[in-house]
Order: C-alpha cells, then structure tokens, then sequence
C-alpha cells in the first residue's frame, strides 16, 4: 500500500484523495486552513463520494513534515505550487510527485531549479493534465498509432466552459474575486484554468509527430474591473516546428461548456470529446475506408482522475515509463504556450518559442 500526501483540501485535494483510496492506498490531506479540512471531512467528501472516509488523515502541513511519502500530491493554487514542489524536492523527495495544473504562473518562476531538482533527486515530477489519460484518449492515442490519420494537416482544440461549475463546486467563493481565478497573474483566468486544451493539442502533436509548439499568435479577452485582472477568453493560433498550424480555444464565458478536440490528416479524422453527454466521453473518427465510427466511454466525474492516478501507480511500481503525456516538461511546455499568448497579446506579435532554450522565459523571443 503506498503513502500518499496531499496538499490543499481543497476540490481536487478530494479528487485526488477518493482516487487514491479507490486503489487502497493510505491518504493524508493537509492544508494551511483548518477550516478546509473541517469542510472536506463533513461536507465535500460526503457529499461527493457518500460518506467520509475514516482512513484518510488530515492535518496541518507541519505535523507531516517528519514523515516520507511514496506520492505527494500538490493541490494547492497554481502560484503556490513552484514552492511547495522545490521544498518537498529538496527535503523529503518522494517517489512520484503530482503537481495540478496549470504548473506555475505566467512568470515561469523556478522553471529551471525545479527541472534540476527532479533530475537530482529522481523523483518522477508530473503535471496534472488528467484528461490525456482517460479512457477515451488511450483509445485515441491507439488509433493514431496505427496510423489512422495518414498525414496530419490540422489540430484544433477547446476548453470553453463558464465558470459557474468551478463556483457550484466551491459554495465558499462568491467569484473569481475570492480565489486565484480572477488573476491571469497568479495562474487563473481562461489561459490556465482551462490548459488542458493547449495540454491535449500537445499531446495529439507529438503523438502524429507534428512536433512542439513554436510559434504563438493570440488574441485575448481581459477583464479588468476592480481588482479582478484575467482573460475570460484566451484564442491562439499556433504552429509546430515541423510547419503544422492549428488553434487552441480556452474560456470561461461558453454555456454549457464545449471540451474537444479535432485532427485532420490526408487520409482520415479523430474528433475527441469530454463530455459528450453527462454520462460519456467520446470519439468520432474515420480512416482511409471513409466509414464514420462514433464510440462512447461511459464515465463519472471520479473516472476523469482514475487513469491518472492508475498510470502514476505504475510508476510507483515499475518506474519511470518510456513516455508519459503528464511529465514535468510537458507541463512547463504548455505553461509557455501560456506565458507566450499573454506576451503575444499584450505586444500585438508573434512570440516564438525556442524549443532548445529550456523552459524559462528565455525560450520567448518576439517574431
Ligand atoms: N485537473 C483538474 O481537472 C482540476 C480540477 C480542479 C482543480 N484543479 C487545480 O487544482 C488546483 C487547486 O484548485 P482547487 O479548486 O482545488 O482549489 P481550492 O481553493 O478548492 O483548494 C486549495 C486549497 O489549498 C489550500 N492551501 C493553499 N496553500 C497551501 C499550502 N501552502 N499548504 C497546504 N494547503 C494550502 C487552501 O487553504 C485551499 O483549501 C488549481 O491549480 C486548479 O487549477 C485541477
């Protein structure tokens, strides 16, 4: 049975820790806010999963600190996570470490010294893009082994969902006000709530060999009213270095919400859903034979973190694997698609990302 230590008791915290205890591994949750952890125990938890769960512990962050875990998981708000990461790393490394996403701020803060810690601690660093590993996306990384696109011409990808699910989640928020949501600064607003889109556009690129991201063109919608400072709508343009063009779609305003993505090759199709239905993710695609197969995968909202955490297991078991969609550097490489757009938009030019420059800020440089 693994150790398991989260960070923030939060909404994914319970997330996390219900996938966790559904493979029967021992979770502790700790949070700076007591009330948090009160609230986990009586109210989200129950709620979620029916009933609390004796075995999970919950503490302040200070009572963990003697111990060791085979996972930390960090759950926190996105301009907390470089910290805590760089602290476990360097104190009490664990096996694996699951930090959510988005990674960090657009700043990039401590892109480099967290890279070097994993790579000297040997700790497996992952980012939680949780939607690349969900039953659906494996069938669609299967059919684009085999080849089903022929030659892939286009990639777009969507996140667009109102925020009024993320506020029915958290009753205790009043808006975007009260969290890190209403600041584009501190890793809210459309470009990193909703990075899973630029996470699975990078993922379908490698997987049909179109390469990195490394050219940026955006357009955005900020809002600015009182302290609030975010994007509520964030569209890029992007090309590869292998000369492929696509667009990626993240907001906070579409009702109700709109999760896909689509890949054109010369040969044939794939269109990705989330969300088809309440119950299903699905896939839509044809090959070279021209016949339409439309598939469901019947899911829950406990399932979108399932695989997840069932590949991180794996690793805990048999370490690092030959490629993971989640790795540290796929997670710094969709936050510089982040950081590249608000540059893009603010200076009205094309930001080029300099794909043997490291994953800092010095990787962008102005077209
Ligand atoms: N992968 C997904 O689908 C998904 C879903 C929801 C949230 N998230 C991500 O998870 C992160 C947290 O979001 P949330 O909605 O759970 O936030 P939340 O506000 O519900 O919870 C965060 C908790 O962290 C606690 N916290 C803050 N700093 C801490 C510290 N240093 N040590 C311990 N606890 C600390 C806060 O007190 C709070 O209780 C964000 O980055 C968000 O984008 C990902």
């Amino acid at each position: 049975m693994y150790k398991v230590k989260i960070f923030g008791a939060g909404s994914i915290g319970n997330h996390l820790a219900h996938a966790c205890r559904r493979q029967e591994w021992d979770v502790a949750i700790c949070d700076l806010d007591p009330t948090a952890l009160e609230r986990t125990r009586k109210e989200i938890y129950p709620s979620r999963y029916g009933a609390w769960d004796e075995e999970i512990r919950l503490a302040a962050p200070k009572e963990l600190e003697n111990e060791t875990f085979d996972l930390t998981i960090i759950g926190t708000p996105p301009d907390s996570h470089m910290g805590i990461a760089c602290t476990e790393l360097e104190k009490r490394p664990p096996k694996v470490l699951l930090i959510e996403k988005p990674l960090c701020t657009p700043s990039l803060e401590k892109a480099e010294e967290l890279l070097e810690l994993a790579k000297k601690t040997g700790t497996f660093v992952a980012v939680g893009y949780n939607h690349t590993l969900t039953r659906h996306s494996r069938k669609a990384a299967e059919l684009l082994a085999g080849g089903l696109l022929g030659q892939p011409l286009t990639i777009s990808a969507a996140f667009r969902e109102y925020w009024g699910g993320i506020f029915k989640a958290h009753p205790w928020l009043d808006g975007p006000q009260d969290s890190y949501l209403g600041f584009a600064a501190r890793g809210g607003g459309a470009g990193g709530e909703h990075s899973h889109a630029i996470s699975i556009w990078q993922y379908f690129a490698n997987l049909t060999n179109a390469g990195r991201i490394t050219e940026v063109g955006a357009m955005l919608d900020y809002v600015e009213e009182g302290r609030l400072d975010y994007d509520r709508i964030f569209q890029v343009n992007v090309k590869t270095e292998t000369g492929l063009v696509g667009t990626i779609v993240q907001d906070v305003v579409t009702e109700p919400p709109c999760k896909e993505a689509r890949l054109q090759g010369d040969k044939g199709f794939l269109e990705w859903i989330v969300n088809l239905d309440a119950d299903h993710d699905g896939l839509r695609y044809s090959g070279d034979n021209d016949e339409i197969v439309e598939e469901l995968f019947a899911k829950t909202r406990p399932d979108d973190f399932a695989g997840e955490i069932a590949h991180l297991g794996e690793i805990l078991a048999h370490g690092a694997p030959e490629y993971s969609p989640i790795t540290l550097e796929h997670g710094l490489s969709t936050m510089q698609v982040v950081t590249a757009a608000h540059l893009s938009h603010q200076l009205k030019r094309t930001v080029r990302i300099d794909p043997d420059a490291g994953y800092g800020t010095r990787a962008l440089q102005l077209i």
